[in-house]
């Protein structure tokens, strides 16, 4: 069942408002060359994570040190854009289990217009267990990638990130998006999310993003599809430790000492967003983008979210 969907814009109207003071002070810090919308589109994830477990007990209680933090590689990207001065809004579908007060509060504190709508059912879930320096993770979408329909605001930049493309439902919506983004001449880019769903979700992926602007993918996403016809104007390929490339020019990443690799990448797909809406070159966008995922990859947990 749908949320009222008169509730649900009002609601989304008022956190609106709120992002559009929070987004004037924004530019006021950042000096914009343009001011836009940028609308993010893709998973609105409770992200579980699990640092360290004392062994099991069969039946009972042992000691772990969890978090439960927003995130999902849509909302990841919003909020950083957000922080680096860009007027964001994020379009994605939560459950009836409180998810939606989770992520209207978390819009707030990040300067997010959330433009959330609310299935019945569980809000997507993402588990990340730290082990020895390595994060591994599980998803559930649960109803993340359900079809909701396209609000009436206009787009200067569309971003989707690609894991929309992996469920018929939700890529659905990311056709509907991508025809009102092409009618409002907006700027369209997509992050190419990861390597197994992306091999196996190939076609769609491409037949649903060709002619997008730019393209996102670390270099095992883009071994897949490095041997296809893809079609973008501009290439950002992320490399972990050695930074990124755009349109083949390469930029260092700062070497840090890493607490977790978790949302490197949608941190840089945020940065770099927000520093070309503001009218920077893409190589410098680049930098920018990649010193600050690096910086990112080295902050502590409670400093990412706080
Ligand atoms: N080990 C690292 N040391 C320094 N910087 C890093 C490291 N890992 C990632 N980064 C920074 O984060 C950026 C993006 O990371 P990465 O190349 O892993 O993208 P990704 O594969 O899309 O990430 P994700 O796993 O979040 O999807 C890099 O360009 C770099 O700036
Ligand atoms: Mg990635």
């Amino acid at each position: 069942m749908d949320s009222n969907a008169t509730t649900g814009f009002s609601v989304s109207m008022a956190s609106f408002t709120c992002g559009a003071i929070c987004n004037i002070f924004s530019y006021l810090l950042f000096k914009h060359y343009n001011y836009s919308m940028v609308l993010i589109y893709g998973d609105v994830l409770m992200d579980v994570l699990i640092f360290e477990e004392a062994p099991k007990v069969y039946a009972s209680d042992a000691q772990a040190r969890a978090l439960v933090v927003p995130g999902g590689s849509a909302f990841n990207t919003a909020r950083h854009a957000a922080r680096w001065g860009s007027n964001v809004g994020i379009l994605g579908c939560v459950g009836t289990d409180g998810g939606y007060g989770f992520f209207m509060e978390a819009g707030q504190r990040y300067g997010i217009n959330m433009l959330l709508t609310q299935k019945e059912g569980f809000t997507g879930t993402l588990l990340v267990r730290h082990e020895k320096g390595e994060r591994n993770m599980w998803s559930s979408p649960n109803v993340a990638r359900s079809y909701i329909s396209v609000p009436e605001v206009d787009i200067d930049w569309l971003h989707i990130s690609g894991y929309a493309l992996f469920h018929p439902e939700s890529s659905k919506v990311v056709q509907e998006l991508t025809a009102k983004a092409k009618s409002n001449g907006a700027v369209l880019s997509v992050d190419a999310a990861s390597y197994e769903p992306l091999k196996q979700h190939l076609s769609t992926f491409l037949q649903m993003t060709r002619g997008y602007d730019f393209l996102f993918a670390n270099e095992h996403e883009m071994e897949i599809l490095a041997k296809t016809d893809y079609y973008y104007k501009h290439v950002v390929v992320k490399q972990g430790s050695r930074g990124a490339t755009v349109d083949g020019v390469h930029v260092e990443a700062p070497q840090v000492e890493v607490v977790s690799t978790l949302g490197a990448g949608d941190c840089f797909n945020g940065v770099f967003i927000a520093e070309v809406s503001k009218g920077a070159a893409l190589v410098e966008a680049c930098r920018k983008a990649s010193a600050e995922a690096s910086r990112w990859v080295a902050t502590d947990f409670e400093r990412r979210y706080f």
